[in-house]
């Protein structure tokens, strides 16, 4: 879908495969809204310009918008942005545009939080995107990358399993030396039955590692925790 030049998505296979799947996760990930309630403490989003970067299917976009004045979803992938818009058609002020973090599709200082949850802001590589969050922010404005936290188990020690080349120390590095302050986040992910549960591991991991999430996860919940990076867009003077 892009011009030659423009960046290429980095592959969701959860999502862009098995998007039923994916919803049925995302019903059931932050059960104690414990990741709303910290994304409030940092600022929150009452009657402001909400931008959702790498919205995916736009599961959160009716969330913002509860409280939002607009809420802006972007995102690369073709049939996404069309589940995305299907999914926000009937509601006012929220709309969904195709674009990636890179080359964010809207102008200068002309959103209030710029919020990425589990997408594309994933460490050292994101720095394009930082700069566009800055230059679409208006001063002061909040930046929220919520991602999962690869320390914790026991999603982190999955996470790891899969990933044997993930450096949490040096992702975390990072991010504090591009002027974010972190916190981990505890959410339970709570599922309706069994089957919902095997299913999204299975979209999650590989064969094997989803096979040993599945044996050691009694019930129907799961602790997940998270990483909350904030960060505000510089006021004053900036040199683009
Ligand atoms: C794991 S999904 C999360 C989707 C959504 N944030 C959610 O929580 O339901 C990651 C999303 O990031 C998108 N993505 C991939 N590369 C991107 C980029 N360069 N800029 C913005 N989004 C990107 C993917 O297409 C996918 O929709």
């Amino acid at each position: 879908m892009f011009a030659p030049g423009r960046p290429e998505p980095i592959p969701s296979p959860n999502l862009w495969h098995w998007p039923e799947v994916y919803e049925v996760e995302n019903h059931a990930q932050d059960s104690g809204c414990a990741i709303w309630a910290a994304l409030r403490d940092a600022g929150g989003w009452r009657d402001a310009d909400v931008l959702d970067i790498g919205c995916g299917d736009g599961f959160h976009l009716p969330l913002f918008a509860r409280e939002a004045r607009t809420v802006t979803g972007i995102e690369p992938h073709p049939p996404l942005v069309r589940r995305a818009r299907e999914r926000v058609s009937e509601l006012a002020g929220v709309r969904v545009v195709a674009g990636c973090a890179e080359q964010i599709p809207l102008p200068d200082d002309s959103v209030d939080v710029a919020h990425a949850r589990t997408a594309y802001f994933f460490g050292p590589g994101c720095e394009p995107g930082l700069l566009e969050a800055d230059r679409v922010l208006r001063p002061g404005g909040l930046l929220a990358v919520v991602d999962l936290d690869t320390t914790r188990a026991p999603y982190g020690d999955w996470m790891r399993a899969d990933l044997p080349r993930l450096n949490p120390e040096k992702v975390e590095r990072f991010f504090s030396r591009q002027g974010f302050e972190s916190r981990t986040v505890d959410t339970v992910w709570c599922f309706e039955d069994r089957s919902a549960l095997e299913a999204v591991l299975q979209i999650e991991f590989s064969a094997t590692v989803a096979a040993r999430a599945i044996a050691e996860t009694a019930g129907l919940t799961i602790p997940v925790s998270y990483r909350l990076r904030t960060r505000r867009a510089p006021r004053g003077l900036v040199m683009r």
